[in-house]
C-alpha cells in the first residue's frame, strides 16, 4: 500500500486529482471506476480545473460508477446518476453512453445487478477511485459482504442510512438498498485510488492500513490489492 500523508481536505483532493488527471492524459487509460458521497467532491473540482485549463477531450473515456440507489431516477436529485452529472459529467466531454451507472430503477434489480458485471468485468477499470465508509465500507458492500462478492443488490446498514441522511430531506427518504459492484468486482481493478478525510474516517481508516483482512470491515481486504494507493489528510489518518 502507497500512503499518501495530505494536510488537509483540500491538499487530498489537489494530490487526487493530479494523480488522476496524469493517468488520463499521459496513459490514456480506457476505463476509469468513480465514486460517490461527500469524500470526493474536492476532487472532482479539481481535476476538471485541469482538464479545462489543457482542454483535454475525454470522448474516449468510460466511467463506471461503483453503485446507484435502487428507487431513484437519474433525474432524482439524490441519485448517483444526478450527483455524477452535478459534480463532473457536466464540465467534460464524456459521451453520454460511455457513462456508466447500475439503473436503480430496473424493474428486476438482479438482472441489472448481472449485466453491470458482466460489463464492467468486459471493460475492465484501469483506475478505479473509493471512498471509505465509517463502517469500513467500500462502494455499498457493508460489514459481513463476502470478499468474493460480485455485482448485486445489497440492504444498507442503519449506519450508511444515518450517514447518508446528510443529503437527504429526511432519513425516510434515504433508499434502504442499492446495486453495487461487489468486492471482488472492485478488486479487479488494476489500479486502486481511496480517498479518505476527517476524524470520523480515522477508525476505519487505521483498519484497512493496519488491521486484520476480515469481511467484518470490507476495506481491509484493500491490503491484497497490488496496486492501491491511499490518500488521505491527518485526521483520517491520526490513528495510523
Ligand atoms: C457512501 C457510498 C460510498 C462512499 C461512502 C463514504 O455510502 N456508497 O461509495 O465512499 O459512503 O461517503 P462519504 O464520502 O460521504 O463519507
Amino acid at each position: 500500500m502507497k500512503i499518501i500523508k495530505a494536510a488537509n481536505y483540500e491538499n487530498m483532493s489537489k494530490r487526487a486529482a493530479d494523480l488522476v488527471y496524469r493517468e488520463l492524459k499521459e496513459k490514456q487509460i480506457q476505463v476509469l471506476g468513480l465514486a460517490t458521497g461527500g469524500t470526493p467532491i474536492g476532487f472532482y473540482q479539481e481535476i476538471i480545473k485541469e482538464i479545462q485549463r489543457d482542454s483535454l477531450s475525454l470522448d474516449w473515456l468510460y466511467t463506471v460508477n461503483l453503485d446507484e440507489y435502487i428507487g431513484l431516477s437519474p433525474d432524482h436529485r439524490n441519485s448517483y446518476h444526478a450527483y455524477m452529472k452535478k459534480h463532473f459529467f457536466q464540465y467534460v466531454d464524456i459521451p453520454l453512453e460511455q457513462q456508466l451507472l447500475p439503473d436503480g430503477m430496473s424493474a428486476d434489480p438482479d438482472k441489472e445487478a448481472k449485466r453491470y458485471e458482466k460489463l464492467v468485468e468486459e471493460l475492465g477499470v484501469d483506475l478505479q477511485i473509493l471512498g471509505l465508509g465509517q463502517n469500513g465500507h467500500i462502494g455499498f458492500n457493508e460489514p459481513g459482504s463476502s470478499f468474493k462478492g460480485k455485482t448485486s443488490v445489497v440492504d444498507l446498514a442503519p449506519s450508511t442510512i444515518d450517514a447518508n441522511a446528510r443529503f437527504f430531506e429526511a432519513e425516510e427518504e434515504v433508499p434502504k438498498q442499492a446495486i453495487t459492484m461487489g468486492i471482488a468486482t472492485i478488486m479487479r481493478s488494476r489500479k486502486i485510488i481511496l480517498l479518505a478525510s476527517g476524524a470520523e474516517k480515522a477508525e476505519a481508516l487505521k483498519e484497512v492500513i493496519t488491521g486484520e483482512v476480515t469481511e467484518k470491515i470490507p476495506g481491509t481486504i484493500l491490503q491484497q490489492h497490488l496496486d492501491i494507493t491511499i490518500i488521505a489528510d491527518k485526521e483520517a489518518l491520526s490513528l495510523v
